[in-house]
């Protein structure tokens, strides 16, 4: 995992590297504003990235990306989240947060 550089001037903080994103499909960074980020490639428009605080909000577990299923799925009771952060399936009934996320050179940036 990256280490999150403190927040810029702008509120954006990055979070790691686009090499990164398309290695690994996904970006897992505990240590963005004191919370957990997960960023993923923007299904509906993959220049774009999408940025969620990914701990379940039915007990708090990781949820990962599923990029077939283009949502997010939780490993430990099955929830399913839209891109968007939108219940899709429980148990869970509260979406997941979102953030603003972009690309910026080789960074990629999220704002709390
Ligand atoms: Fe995610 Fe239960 S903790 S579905």
């Amino acid at each position: 995992q990256s280490p999150a550089s403190p927040p810029r001037a702008d509120g954006f903080q990055a979070v790691g590297t686009v090499a990164d994103l398309d290695k690994n499909g996904q970006i897992f960074n505990e240590k963005f504003a004191g919370n957990k980020v997960l960023i993923v490639r923007d299904p509906k428009n993959t220049s774009q990235v999408l940025a969620v605080n990914p701990v379940c909000t039915h007990a708090g577990c990781d949820v990962g990306w599923k990029k077939d299923e283009n949502s997010f799925v939780c490993p430990c009771h099955g929830s399913k989240f839209a891109a968007d952060g939108k219940v899709i399936n429980g148990p869970a009934d509260k979406p997941i947060p979102t953030y603003t996320a972009k690309v910026e050179g080789d960074e990629v940036l999220v704002k709390a």
